[in-house]
């Protein structure tokens, strides 16, 4: 099968355009989920360029999801954020959910940050916690949505990438470190974040077979960005909101909603931005 891809040239073309357009050299990239681009707010000296000004960069159609990238300094770096993602159930094809990650590699960004709203199958966690991603499991790659499938572009990495340390163990326990420091302890996981396509939100059995493979927490995101900055060698974070928990019981009077999702994420949207910006601190 062979499909047309976006080439070297083509993302090259869009970084040299922002680079153009901000004369700032982002160093770390930060994605903000559902309900989550408050982040952006503390940002002093911004520049913000919409989705749609951007040559090649596709259009989010989700509720919650602003489309647009805001540059700023955060605890004395340079950050590109990206307020509204691509989603695959969207009907993007995977290497238009994952090329603003080429993008950014290509303006100079080292480190990324994905936060993500994700429905909690840990017994032990509750609506509103984070959770620090320690590992994934990529469900749509198993079923060969991959967005490195094709032929490889070496400039950009290797054939055959590493996965087995997704997740920087550092910043992993940086952002331990800053829960501590902030009194979030309490409400401060970690765990295996698994990505399903969506956008139907799963059924009992198959939140209870996820949780039988050791997942901590599902969401329909994040995954395929990770699988190409590992691809480009940049290091990774990882945080989920659990904005609600999977059924697990047929009589359970839950249900999970997008409603209810978008407003965990903004009640918790304050502390999550605490920790980020603590955690870019101690990134530097
Ligand atoms: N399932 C999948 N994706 C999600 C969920 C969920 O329960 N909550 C937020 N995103």
């Amino acid at each position: 099968m062979s499909r047309s891809r976006t080439t070297y040239d083509e993302y090259k073309d869009t970084a040299d355009w922002l680079l153009a357009q901000t004369s700032r050299q982002p160093r770390v990239a930060v994605m903000c989920g559902s309900g989550l681009g408050g982040l952006t707010d503390w940002l002093g000296d911004k520049i913000e360029i919409p989705y749609e000004k951007i040559p090649r960069f596709p259009q989010s159609t989700v509720a919650g999801h602003e489309g647009k990238l805001v540059f700023g300094e955060l605890s004395s770096q340079q950050c590109v954020f990206m307020k509204g993602r691509f989603h695959f159930y969207e009907g993007h094809p995977i290497d238009k959910v994952t090329f603003p990650i080429r993008v950014f590699h290509l303006m100079g960004v080292e480190s990324l940050i994905v936060t993500n709203a994700a429905g909690g199958l840990n017994e032990q966690f509750k609506v509103g916690d984070l959770m620090v991603i320690k590992d994934h499991l990529n469900l749509p790659g198993f079923a060969g949505v991959n967005p490195l499938i094709g032929r490889n572009e070496e400039r950009f990495g290797t054939r055959f990438p590493c996965m087995s340390n997704a997740y920087d163990r550092r910043y992993l326990q940086h952002v331990l470190d800053s829960a501590s420091e902030l009194g979030y302890r309490d409400f401060m996981r970690e765990g295996v974040y698994c990505m399903v396509a969506g956008p139907s939100y799963e059924t009992v059995a198959e939140s209870r077979m996820l949780r039988m493979l050791g997942v901590d927490a599902v969401g329909m995101s994040t995954v395929p960005e990770v699988v190409l900055a590992r691809h480009l060698g940049m290091r990774v974070l990882g945080i989920s909101l659990i904005t609600n928990r999977s059924v697990m019981e047929y009589d359970s009077a839950v249900q999970a909603e997008h409603q209810e999702v978008l407003q965990v994420a903004q009640e918790r949207a304050q502390a999550l931005q605490g920790l980020v910006a603590r955690v870019v601190e101690k990134m530097k």
